[in-house]
């Protein structure tokens, strides 16, 4: 292995171009690929901007000649020499027309045979990839995504500092809150027995900050929760943490939006027209069965409760009743794929599924036997349908189960189908959530968004009589059928903060406990306020078009929340234990089935 000596990088090896054709150039990088062909060898270098060909001819040094010959796939080398036009052109590359003739070369380090090829389309399983985590992001894709990242996170600074806002950083260790997802815990060495939490997000101290009189805030902030993962979900992740003073839901979702417009011209170049489209969380529900709409296509559901009300069909008759048309697609779903269909929304909580499918040739219908001809007639011009439709029909007595197992199904049958048009980017606001939602495993009303969501004014009057019917003023920010965002205006006043932690159940004790320094901060002068928080990683996911929030991570986790490179968690010493006051209950596997 050589050192480099004096000899230094001039340019990075994709950013150079036919207009260079002269230079005497150095780069630095990873040999991506060696090709002998006897009196010839052309190497591509690899840097974090792309891949210069190097050559080696006749005319090259002997000893550099060898050299080159020598080197294998993933050296680490710098070369000098003077840039050329080359003979066959590769158009694929953006350098594709130009090569280095080179006259310098050192091998600063060599590597081993790599575990598996370092381009894209890689055929590796994602485990070994992540192992080798290092080896995976020298990948082009990998590269494009982790810059990408860094180009969103630079123009999301630039804005919000453009705008005022403060850069604040708040604290990793605090203090483990009972509500929302489970808190991963640290033990206090100093404190036996007592535990910081990792914050599940900045919320408390964000509020604070308003109180503290810093108007407008902003953080690039690490969260953990310990929950399931999902390929939109990590234990740890990063928000774009917002907050404002003097400010209403107008105020705020009116400066978020102009935000994704500037972001999405700057990154991608794409225009998003403004204001974003709305829809309250009811229509979200009623139109698309979910409330996080992806509207990139059309398929709404139709209610059809009322039409269902003395259609001849018991099963109907006494139901909620939401039906989808999945237009043309008669003959894209055979009986056995509509089967499947139905083993879905059983999944969902349904009991079946009611079908017609009204192909040229032939009709087949699972219900429409059992309506008057006045119901059947009714059913279909409510669907729109016509010949070569499929419809498809639900029913359930809970509104919200036979809304999101149809909203459910109907995302299903559009990815069978190919009805997901993936060029579009489709954000809206979903506004008007329910403060509340009803937890049936603690038989007890939670909040939906987070306790410190003020509920909508004319609807205070019944936290305590009918928490079911508030409405909050919560907001949250849709793209392409994902949350990417999500947040609200906040209580400022300790009166109503203690009815909103009694309707959750807290008593006064419980909520003093736990929350004491915030509805206490709340005496002294806390200004109206209100804010957002981006998932960094999922807005990252959708503008680079990643299917997962571990490909825009540099080093994430899995589904079983390790980290494979480092093989982490991993058990600790005894020693390090015992200084922590813990002692390892080992659990007997065998009797936990007795
Ligand atoms: P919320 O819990 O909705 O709100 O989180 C805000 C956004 O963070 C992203 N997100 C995640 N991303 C990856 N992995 C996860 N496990 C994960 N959980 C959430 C989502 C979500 O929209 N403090 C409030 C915000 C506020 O009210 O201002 C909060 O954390 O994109």
């Amino acid at each position: 292995m050589e050192t480099m000596g004096t000899l230094r990088r001039t340019d990075y090896a994709g950013t150079l171009r036919e207009s260079d054709i002269g230079k005497t150039i150095t780069v630095a990088g990873w040999v991506a690929r060696q090709r002998d062909l006897g009196s010839l060898i052309f190497v591509d270098l690899r840097d974090r901007t792309g891949i210069l060909q190097l050559a080696f001819d006749q005319n090259t040094p002997k000893d550099i000649f060898d050299k080159a010959f020598a080197l294998r796939s993933e050296h680490v080398i710098i070369a000098s020499g003077t840039l050329r036009r080359r003979s066959s052109v590769n158009p694929e590359l953006p350098t594709g027309s130009i090569e280095l003739e080179v006259t310098t070369l050192k091998v600063l380090a060599t590597s081993e045979t790599p575990p598996f090829e370092i381009i894209d389309g890689v055929n590796a399983r994602e485990d070994l990839r992540l192992k080798y985590r290092y080896l995976d992001l020298r990948r082009p894709q990998m590269q494009n995504a982790v810059l990408m990242r860094h180009e969103i996170v630079r123009q999301t600074r630039n804005f919000f500092y453009d705008h005022g806002f403060i850069e604040i950083e708040t604290p990793i260790l605090i203090k483990s809150t009972p509500e929302g997802a489970r808190d991963y815990l640290v033990p206090s060495r100093v404190h036996p027995g007592s535990f910081y939490a990792l914050p599940q997000s900045p919320q408390l101290y964000k509020q604070l900050s308003m109180l503290a009189g810093f108007d407008r805030y902003i953080q690039i902030a690490r969260c953990f929760r310990d929950e399931d993962l999902r390929a939109d979900r990590q234990p740890e992740f990063t928000q774009i943490d917002l907050e404002m003073s003097f400010v209403d839901q107008e105020d705020v979702m009116g400066l978020v939006q102009q935000y994704l417009a500037d972001l999405f011209h700057k990154v991608l170049g794409v225009e998003i027209s403004l204001p974003l489209p709305r829809l309250t969380y009811a229509e979200a529900m009623r139109q698309y069965g979910s409330d996080k709409p992806d509207t990139r296509f059309a398929m709404e559901l139709c209610d059809l409760t009322q039409l269902a009300k003395n259609c001849g069909f018991k099963v109907f008759e006494s139901a909620n009743v939401y039906g989808i048309n999945a237009k043309g697609l008669a003959s894209a779903f055979s009986r056995k794929e509509i089967d499947k269909l139905t083993e879905f929304v059983r999944e969902n909580g349904l009991g079946g599924l009611a079908f017609t499918r009204w192909t040229a040739d032939s009709e087949s219908s699972s219900y429409e036997k059992f309506l008057t001809e006045e119901a059947k007639a009714a059913f279909r011009s409510a669907l729109g349908a016509e010949t070569g439709d499929l419809l498809l029909i639900g029913a359930h007595a809970n509104l919200e189960k036979v809304q999101s197992a149809m909203g459910n199904l109907r995302l299903l049958v559009a990815k069978q189908a190919g009805l997901i048009d993936k060029t579009k980017f489709n954000l809206l606001w979903v506004t008007d959530f329910p403060l509340f939602e009803y937890d049936e495993e603690e038989n007890r009303y939670v909040a939906k968004h987070h306790p410190f969501t003020h509920p909508a004014d004319e609807d205070i009057q019944y936290l305590e009589t009918d928490p079911g019917r508030v409405r909050a003023k919560a907001y949250d920010i849709i793209l392409n059928g994902t949350e990417i965002g999500g947040g609200s205006i906040r209580i400022n006043s300790p009166e109503l903060q203690r009815r909103m932690f009694a309707a959750l159940g807290f008593s006064p004790e419980e909520a003093q406990a736990q929350f004491g320094f915030l509805t206490d901060a709340f005496k002294f002068g806390a200004p109206p306020h209100g804010g957002l928080a981006f998932g960094l990683d999922r807005l990252v996911m959708l503008m680079a078009g990643k299917d997962s929030i571990r490909d825009v991570i540099a080093f994430p986790k899995v589904a079983t929340a390790a980290e494979l490179m480092t093989e982490c968690p991993s058990p600790v010493n005894p020693k390090q234990l015992a200084e922590l006051s813990i002692s390892i209950v080992k659990e007997e596997k065998d009797s936990a089935n007795d």
